[in-house]
């Protein structure tokens, strides 16, 4: 059995990322051999990365409690999926903040990428899977990607189409049987 964390890529008050994110966890009720949960980056509350050591060098140990308690979860899990919309072709900043912050309780996990955007947000997904890659996280093939035209009404209420779904699908099974793999490694 491997713990998989649905992370949030947007912590603003009217965001949509959390229907999305609520979708990812619904579909992984249909996934064997994972525990999946939604670990909000907003519940966290980082300030912008304001250590006086670099995350690569830092031990896991840091200077304030906020960051050990967001070191403590992502060292907790064995993969990811992110939910990510699309800000100026990137990630959202308050995402690269929260990846930013950890070194190696990133390393040799897994990762699928679920996006959105007015563009799909394929550029967004692309930038992540490079930030992901410096982490030495595997970024699995199939990624999802949702128009905020057409996967939601009035570009806010969440109503994908099912021509997703295959896709997500194999995100998900993606990233549990890749877990499983990089378990070994880690240990
Ligand atoms: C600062 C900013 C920049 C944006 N840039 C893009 C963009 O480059 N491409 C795109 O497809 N959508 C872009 N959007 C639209 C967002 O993807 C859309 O507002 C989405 O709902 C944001 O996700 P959230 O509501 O979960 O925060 C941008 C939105 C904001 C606020």
């Amino acid at each position: 059995m491997v713990k998989i964390g649905i992370v949030t890529g947007s912590t603003r008050d009217s965001r949509v990322n959390g229907q999305v994110a609520e979708y990812i966890l619904e579909k992984s009720k249909e996934v064997e051999g994972a525990n999946f949960e939604i670990v909000d980056i907003k519940d966290y509350d980082l300030p912008l990365f304001n250590e006086a050591m670099p995350p690569a060098m830092a031990n896991k140990q840091y200077d304030k409690e906020a960051n050990n308690k967001w070191s403590q979860k992502v060292d907790s899990l064995d993969g990811f999926v992110f939910v990510t919309p699309e800000y100026n072709k990137a990630v959202s900043p308050s995402l690269k903040n929260a990846i930013d912050y950890l070194g190696p309780e990133w390393g040799n996990k897994a990762a699928g990428i679920v996006g959105y955007g007015s563009t799909l947000g394929v550029a967004a997904t692309l930038n992540l899977r490079t930030i992901l890659s410096n982490a030495n996280v595997a970024t699995v093939g199939p990624f999802g990607a949702f128009s905020l035209f057409t996967d939601f009404e009035e570009m806010s209420t969440f109503r994908p189409a099912e021509v997703h779904n295959a896709t997500v699908q194999a995100v998900l099974d993606t990233v549990v049987s890749w877990s499983k793999g990089l378990k070994s490694i880690r240990a």
